[in-house]
């Protein structure tokens, strides 16, 4: 599963640059016995498999670095991933995820191996891979020099606290939508002020969870959503 994924686009550019080092490990290669079993029936009975702990605490043994390494247990039981979670682990040497299956993980690694267990959403995937990857994509994003414009990351929804401002190209018109005039004038300081203004909008709009959260906005950015909040009130 992970081949397609992390052998195209930034990713591969990123592993071949050297700025990122991402290695799948199967824990059967960890596994004991002829068969190299991973999971077995629940204690208590129920349907399903669960892995067990030895495999993946030997994985977790074999590869671990240091022990403040995070090891991060994927599941829909953990706390949801965010963007603060992405960008501290982009500063760290190493990130060990596991990757659970069938009926999930044996409870003691997520009590004594794992340091976090994390959330992808509220729904269940059949299998941890997807979930792996979203964290893969969204902690090698913040890994300097991976996405081409550092500033781009920067202004990226969520990680000044905020959702994006709208993005719009070619043609200037398309099916009778036009394009804001703004984005044409060529005054570069009107376009980035319209951006925050934009960006300010849309979280206040769609997201205004986000503004009460602990990032402090700037003194202008409280003066345009004081504007926003009160073009809102008359319209
Ligand atoms: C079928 S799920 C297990 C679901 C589990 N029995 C439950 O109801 O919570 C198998 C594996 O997929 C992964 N997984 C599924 N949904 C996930 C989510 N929302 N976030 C992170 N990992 C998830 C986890 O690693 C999990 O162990």
């Amino acid at each position: 599963m992970f081949g397609g994924f992390l052998g195209a686009g930034i990713l591969k550019k990123a592993a071949d640059k050297g700025l990122v080092d991402i290695r799948v490990h199967d824990l059967r290669e960890q596994a004991e016995g002829k068969h190299r079993q991973v999971d077995d029936r629940p204690f208590g009975g129920g349907e399903g498999m669960v892995l067990m702990p030895g495999p993946v605490c030997k994985a977790v043994e074999a590869v671990r670095e240091t022990a403040e390494t995070p090891v991060v247990l994927l599941s829909p039981l953990g706390r949801m991933f965010t963007v603060d979670m992405a960008q501290a682990w982009a500063g760290c040497r190493q990130v060990i995820l596991i990757c659970g299956r069938y009926e999930g993980v044996d409870e003691r690694v997520g009590l004594h191996l794992a340091t976090v267990e994390v959330s992808i959403g509220d729904y269940v995937l059949t299998g941890g891979e997807p979930a792996d990857m979203v964290v893969i994509d969204a902690v090698a994003r913040f890994v300097p020099g991976v996405v081409g414009k550092a500033g781009s990351v920067a202004h990226d929804s969520f990680a000044e606290g905020l959702l994006d401002c709208p993005h719009y190209t070619r043609p200037r018109v398309f099916r009778g939508h036009g394009v804001p005039e703004v984005l044409l004038s060529g005054d570069h300081a009107r376009i980035e002020r319209w951006r925050r203004r934009q960006a300010l909008a849309k979280t206040l709009a769609l997201r205004p969870d986000l503004l009460i959260g602990d990032r402090p906005l700037s003194a202008e950015d409280r003066v345009l959503l004081d504007e926003i909040r009160k073009e809102r009130k008359e319209s």
